[in-house]
C-alpha cells in the first residue's frame, strides 16, 4: 500500500513568488575575432504570482522565458532585481535566503539531460532528501516510494535506470525528484513540449493532482495557449527580454495586444460555443 502523502504527513501552502526588475545579459561573440556584443535576455522583469496558483509565462523563442526560470531556480545569478519567496530574497538573503532556494524546483522540457543516467530512478528521486537532511536516513527509502507512487511510478521503476522509461514516466521521475525536496513554487519549463499530445494530456493532470493536493505554486512555460488557458490563472507574454503583456488568459485571448500573442491566438484558435452557434444561426 502506498501512502498517498509523500511528504511525510505534512501539508504545505505554497508560496508567494516575486520576482522585482530582473535583469539579465550574457556576452556573446569572442573577444579576439569579433566584437562581443551583450545580449539583454532578461530586460527589467516583474511580476508576482500568489500562493497556490499558476501563471503562465509564454514568448516567442529567445525571448528570455528559460532565463528567468533559471535565475528563480538560482542556477544562474541575476545581474540586478529581487528575487524573493514569501518576502525573503533568495539571491542576496544569505543562509536564509538558501534555505527558502530550496522551496523552489524546477522541471524541464527534457528530463534526459537532468537525470544522471547511471543512477537508478530511487537514489535519482532521493538525493534531495538525502542532500537536505528532510528525514532519518531509515525513512528515505519509504518516502521515495510514496512519492513516486504519488506520481504514477511502480516500486519496480525504482531499481530501474532512466533509459529503461518512455519520456511520460521520465518526466514523472523528473516531477517527483523536483518534489521530493518538499518545495512550495514548481518552475516548469516546458514541461510537456516534447511529449506526445496523448502523455501530455496526463503529466497535466498529474501536475494539477499534485497542485491540488499541495497548495504548489507553478510558474508554467509554454507555447500552447490551450494550455496556459486550461492551466493558468495568470498569463505573461515575454518579447526580447521583457513583459510586453500580462492578464487573465482569457482577456489576452479574446484581446490580444502584442504581435507575437497575436500570432498564438491564430494558431491555436479555441473553439467559442457563442461565436459558432451565431454563424450557424
Ligand atoms: N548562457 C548563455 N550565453 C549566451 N546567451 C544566452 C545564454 N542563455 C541564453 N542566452 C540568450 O538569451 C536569450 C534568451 O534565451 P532563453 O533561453 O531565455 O529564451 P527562451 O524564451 O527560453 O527561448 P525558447 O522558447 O527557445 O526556449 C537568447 O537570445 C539566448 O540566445
Ligand atoms: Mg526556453
Amino acid at each position: 500500500m502506498i501512502a498517498a502523502q509523500p511528504y511525510a504527513g505534512r501539508e504545505r501552502a505554497g508560496a508567494l513568488l516575486e520576482v522585482r526588475n530582473l535583469c539579465k545579459s550574457f556576452r556573446v561573440g569572442s573577444e579576439t575575432f569579433t566584437r562581443a556584443a551583450l545580449v539583454k535576455a532578461v530586460d527589467d522583469v516583474t511580476f508576482r504570482i500568489e500562493p497556490g496558483s499558476t501563471m503562465g509565462l509564454v514568448g516567442e523563442s529567445g525571448s528570455g522565458k528559460s532565463t528567468v526560470a533559471r535565475m528563480i531556480t538560482r542556477l544562474i545569478r541575476p545581474d540586478s532585481g529581487e528575487i524573493l519567496i514569501d518576502g525573503q530574497d533568495i539571491v542576496t538573503g544569505g543562509a536564509a535566503g538558501k534555505r527558502f532556494a530550496r522551496l523552489v524546483q524546477i522541471v524541464f522540457q527534457d528530463p534526459t539531460s537532468s537525470l544522471n543516467p547511471r543512477w537508478k530512478v530511487g537514489d535519482l528521486i532521493g538525493e534531495g532528501v538525502l542532500v537536505h537532511r528532510l528525514c532519518p536516513r531509515s525513512e528515505i527509502r519509504n518516502r521515495v516510494v510514496a512519492l513516486a507512487g504519488r506520481c504514477g511510478l511502480d516500486v519496480d521503476s525504482l531499481d530501474r535506470f532512466p533509459h529503461e522509461f518512455s519520456g511520460g514516466q521520465r518526466q514523472r521521475i523528473a516531477i517527483a525528484r523536483a518534489l521530493a525536496v518538499e518545495p512550495s513554487v514548481l518552475v516548469l519549463d516546458e514541461p510537456v513540449s516534447a511529449l506526445d499530445v496523448s502523455v501530455q494530456a496526463q503529466i497535466l493532470v498529474l501536475l494539477q493532482e499534485l497542485q491540488a493536493a499541495f497548495g504548489l505554486t507553478y510558474l508554467l512555460i509554454a507555447h500552447d495557449l490551450a494550455v496556459v488557458e486550461r492551466f493558468c490563472s495568470h498569463v505573461a507574454v515575454m518579447r526580447l527580454g521583457r513583459i510586453v503583456e500580462a492578464g487573465l488568459p482569457r482577456d489576452i485571448h479574446e484581446n490580444p495586444k502584442d504581435p507575437y500573442t497575436r500570432s498564438l491566438v491564430e494558431a491555436h484558435p479555441v473553439p467559442d460555443p457563442h461565436r459558432r452557434k451565431a454563424m450557424t444561426a
